[in-house]
């Protein structure tokens, strides 16, 4: 089947907003000016933000949002033309860097190696109401919530304004690292038309690999698209999740059918209203279907398990263009004697082979195999390993 650009699914608001990454030839001119700005280091967060707008992932963004529009996300999760973005990508400031910029035109952002690493058109400078952020985005205030706690203490003012990347701001695994055009490219050759995209930020346990599997056998090809920038503390790293990625794609799935590709972004933790930005990321990369399961980008007790599904119903239908495919709690059920869901499987709970997160966490820590029908023994021996080694550096 050959495929044309044109039938590839369409970019968040019509097309691909990638010119954020500089050329090559603009860089001696663009290195030579940025020597002349102020310059403020930007958090880890906003480095992640800085490659999501480079890769043309956060399109039709071509940078930090300005006030009116980060007040209709809050408010109405739209910009403020109308289209859909539902967390504001923003950049916090202090007092002391608010006194040191306001007025100037242009500024250098640099990371924690003090380079470089972006020029900001500073458009404006507006006071965000974060508490109103936190509630209608978060839907809380509690600073236990890793991105509350983020946004309560990265500053009271926000710089907006175009951004010109110089070099790109997360470099691991740069063959995995595609950016939207090269995936769009691949779908094409690879004559997939019909694309599921799969968001995690945990290896692939048994219950993942089944949601990967069932949307697999309703489309062409299936990206898994690991969240590689920051994550909370107690996360796997991303070196060993990658390991376990490479594996289960190899072992358990038929590479023809696959592309691995990873994502820069930070985690915002923001259940539903993240899987919205992920299912728009999703159609940016060129996917037409995103997986969203039970508590999606959830952390602690926030959301509602099925809050992230039940978010897209507040769209008209088709509005977001990108179909996300629904899945409740899955697991391995001993009287089916396969995988099911509380919606596919008849049989009582003492059936269920589920484990919670910290119970795995604590037996891969002993050196136990979690059960098989919970996670692939060749995973729990990569998890296993890097938790060895992990109390040996300690
Ligand atoms: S997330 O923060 O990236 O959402 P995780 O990596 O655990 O966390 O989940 C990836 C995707 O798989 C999400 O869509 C989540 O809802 C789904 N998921 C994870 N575990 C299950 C499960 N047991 N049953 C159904 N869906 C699940």
């Amino acid at each position: 089947m050959t495929l044309s650009n044109k039938e590839i699914i369409k970019p968040h608001g019509g097309h691909l907003v990638n010119n954020c990454l500089a050329k090559k030839e603009e860089l001696p001119a663009l290195e030579r000016e940025a020597g002349s700005l102020q310059s403020i280091e930007v958090s880890k967060r906003v480095l992640c933000d800085l490659e999501m707008l480079a890769i043309g992932a956060f399109s039709p963004l071509s940078g930090f949002v300005e006030k009116k529009d980060y007040e209709s996300i809050v408010e109405n999760m739209r910009l403020s033309n109308g289209l859909i973005w539902p967390i504001p990508v923003t950049l916090q400031i202090n007092k002391d860097v608010y006194e040191k910029v306001k007025g100037q035109k242009k500024v250098a952002l640099k990371n924690e190696l003090n380079e470089v690493v972006a020029i900001l058109n500073l458009k404006e400078i507006y006071e965000p109401d974060l508490k109103k952020e936190a509630n209608l985005v978060f839907k809380t205030e509690d600073e236990k919530h890793p991105a509350v706690r983020y946004l309560f203490e990265a500053g009271n003012y926000c710089l907006s304004g175009d951004i010109k990347v110089l070099k790109h701001t997360y470099d691991e695994f740069p063959e995995y690292n595609l950016g939207c055009e090269k995936t769009r490219e691949l779908f094409v050759q690879k004559g997939w038309k019909r694309i599921v995209a799969f968001q995690t930020r945990n290896p692939v346990h048994r219950a993942h690999e089944y949601l990967l599997k069932v949307a697999l056998e309703t489309v062409d090809g299936l990206m898994l698209h690991p969240t590689m920038g920051e994550t909370k503390g107690d996360d796997i790293p991303a070196d060993i999740r990658m390991k376990c990625y490479k594996t289960i794609l190899e072992k358990y799935f038929p590479l023809n059918r696959t592309l691995l590709c990873v994502m820069p972004a930070s985690m915002r933790y923001a259940g539903p209203k993240e899987a919205i930005l992920h299912a728009i990321i999703r159609k940016n990369y060129g996917c037409t279907h995103f997986i969203v399961g039970r508590d999606h980008a959830g952390v602690g007790n926030y959301y509602g398990t099925y809050d992230a599904q039940k978010i897209f119903d507040e769209f008209k239908a088709g509005e977001l263009e990108i179909t996300p495919m629904f899945f409740e709690h899955s697991f391995y059920c001993k009287s089916c004697d396969g995988m099911a869901s509380y919606k596919t499987c008849p049989h009582d709970v003492s059936s269920h082979v589920t484990l919670s997160g910290t119970k795995v966490r604590e037996m891969l820590r002993a050196g136990e195999m979690p059960p098989i029908e919970f996670t692939r023994p060749e995973i729990a021996k990569i998890l296993i390993e890097s938790m060895k080694k992990a109390v040996e550096v300690r």
